[in-house]
């Protein structure tokens, strides 16, 4: 199978500030000898929690940043020694603000990044108004930047993205800060793009979204990759379970004990949310186990009591806390 990033055992270490000041050097693992391949058109997704090492890894797959261990390639050229052969035919797209000039119109800020890539002015006059459209920005193009609305700016990032007509994309929290229906439509765009014949490698904090977007995933904790594998996949890891949540405000401990000792019970957590405690237990999905705990929550005078099957999310729990 080809691939079109691949990486073998790929790694990079921090010297931590703390270590400066104490003029000891202590070193931080960021990225610890990963290895992992993706093939043509797939939508990657990277996750794992803060400062598990998903933005080093892009930085290091974007020639932004130089591993200190190992070797990665990108369209089989490696990311340290073919570094200019890679970067014309990626680009990256980090979360946020940054990156644009606020005082240009969308139209000028992708005007400028062309010609940056050196794209011929023959080529920037049918793809800017392209990609204007293709973001949903054809009617704001000439507008100030400054203007926009966050969720515009992050499409104007798309569009600045795709501005050499990369056939990678790399893309970090691209739907940071958004909101749903803004990021909605920035998912059906980035979905668009493989359809395209584009690669996608993306990090994301919301697991539906790497749900409904990704082909595959892998799961990164400190630096090391746990899993990699389909959404579906991943699902399956907790689909022998069924999962029921209830409300209320102060849950009794006797209540959380005894289900607790139920041999068919296999998690029981609890979390604050607003005012109200929510309670979440993970069983065994047989009609009578589930019954007979409904009738507990019912009796404990719980409220918003509902059964539903495992998310990704579930699996993504099950698998950090290990
Ligand atoms: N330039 C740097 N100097 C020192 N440490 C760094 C530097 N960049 C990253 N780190 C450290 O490397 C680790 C991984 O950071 P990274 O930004 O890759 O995580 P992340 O998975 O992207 O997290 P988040 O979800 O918060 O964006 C963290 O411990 C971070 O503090
Ligand atoms: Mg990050």
């Amino acid at each position: 199978m080809e691939y079109v990033i691949e990486t073998k055992d790929l790694a990079r270490e921090f010297d931590s500030a703390e270590g400066v000041l104490l003029k000891k050097k202590r070193k931080i693992i960021a990225v610890d000898h990963v290895t992992f391949g993706v093939r043509k058109g797939e939508l990657f997704g990277l996750l794992g929690p803060n400062g598990a090492g998903k933005t080093t890894t892009i930085k290091m797959l974007t020639t932004l940043l130089v591993p200190t261990e190992g070797d990665a390639y990108v369209h089989g050229w490696h990311v340290v020694k073919e570094a200019q052969k890679i970067r014309n035919h990626i680009n990256v797209i980090f979360g946020g603000e940054r990156g644009l000039y606020l005082r240009l119109s969308g139209k000028d800020n992708l005007r400028y990044f062309s010609d940056l890539y050196g794209v011929p002015a023959t080529t920037q006059k049918e793809r800017i108004p392209e990609l204007l459209q293709l973001v949903g920005l054809a009617e704001h193009g000439e507008r100030k930047v400054e203007t926009y609305s966050r969720g515009m700016k992050q499409r104007l990032h798309i569009a600045r993205g795709l501005i050499n007509d990369p056939s990678i994309i790399f893309m970090d929290e691209p739907t940071i800060g958004l909101d749903p229906e803004g990021a909605r439509s920035l998912r059906a765009i980035i979905q668009g793009l493989t359809s395209k014949d584009k690669t996608i490698f993306l990090t994301t904090h919301y697991m539906f979204e790497a749900d409904e977007l990704c082909t595959r995933i892998a799961l990164l904790k400190e630096g090391k990759i746990l899993k990699i594998d389909t959404p579906k996949s991943f699902k399956n890891e907790v689909s022998h379970v069924t999962i029921i949540e209830a409300e209320g405000h102060h849950i009794p401990r006797e209540l959380i004990d005894a289900l607790e000792a139920r041999q068919t019970v296999r998690m029981v957590t609890t979390s604050q949310q607003d005012m109200n405690q929510v309670l979440q237990i993970q069983t065994e999905p047989s009609t009578d186990v589930v019954m007979d705990i409904l009738q507990s929550l019912h009796t404990a005078r719980l409220s918003n009591i509902h059964i539903r099957e495992p998310s990704l999310e579930d699996a993504y729990i099950k698998i950090m806390q290990g």
